[in-house]
């Protein structure tokens, strides 16, 4: 089986960013690298994405939102994510499962059995080996997405400050629960030193 790596954290945190980064250092290393995103990374499920990230921020309640995520996730799994990890390969995904915990979970309020169904059945046992948490403070997040310029998709981002104060809780929960598996990252350090430190944790661990 191959490498499966994901990139979580609130809104504005460079994560995208690096994920490319970290896409192409693993490429100049001569490896396979799948780099996809959720929601999306396959047409039905680039489909969803499209229902969720525009429009009204109440268009859907927390408990779509999570049955939508997980319908666009179960599609990207099977067609794309385990079919490059039994290749081998490295999957670099922005955003995966952490990300329907903290925003329709902890953040949005849906029953933490829900969504340990959705878990379960979804993602059953393709758990990243490794998950990078991007920290940084809620505002300064949202004033980078923000600078981005016209942003079709922002309906997220549009939640309000409590919801985005208690999304960044809820990622730091969900690291400090799973010391194995996640590492926290201080997002508001250069890009440069974000890249550095997140190669040294991938190069010790995987390669
Ligand atoms: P992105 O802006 O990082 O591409 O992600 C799109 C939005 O979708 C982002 O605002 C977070 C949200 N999202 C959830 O609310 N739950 C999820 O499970 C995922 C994968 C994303």
């Amino acid at each position: 089986m191959g490498t499966f790596i994901t990139l979580e954290g609130g809104e504005g945190t460079g994560k995208s960013t690096q994920s490319a980064l970290l896409s192409k250092n693993l490429s100049a290393r001569g490896k396979t690298v799948l780099q996809t995103r959720e929601p999306g990374g396959t047409k039905n499920a680039e489909e969803i994405r499209n229902l969720l990230v525009s429009g009204n921020p109440d268009s859907w309640s927390p408990v779509a939102e999570a049955l939508l995520m997980s319908a666009a996730r179960d599609d990207h799994l099977r067609q794309s994510i385990v079919p490059a990890l039994e290749n081998d390969q490295f999957v670099v995904c922005d955003r995966f499962a952490d990300s329907t915990l903290a925003y329709q979970g902890i953040a949005g309020g849906v029953s933490p059995e829900l969504i340990q169904a959705l878990e379960t059945y979804v993602v059953r046992e393709h758990i990243p080996d490794l998950t990078l948490i991007f920290d940084i403070d809620p505002e300064v997040g949202l004033d980078r997405a923000k600078a981005r310029g016209q942003n079709l998709e922002d309906r997220f981002e549009r939640k309000g400050l409590t919801f985005h104060h208690k999304l960044r809780q809820a990622f730091l929960e969900i690291g400090r629960k799973n010391p194995q598996r996640c590492v926290i990252l201080d997002a508001s350090q250069p890009i440069k030193d974000i890249e550095a430190g997140v190669w040294q944790i991938v190069s010790e661990r995987f390669l």
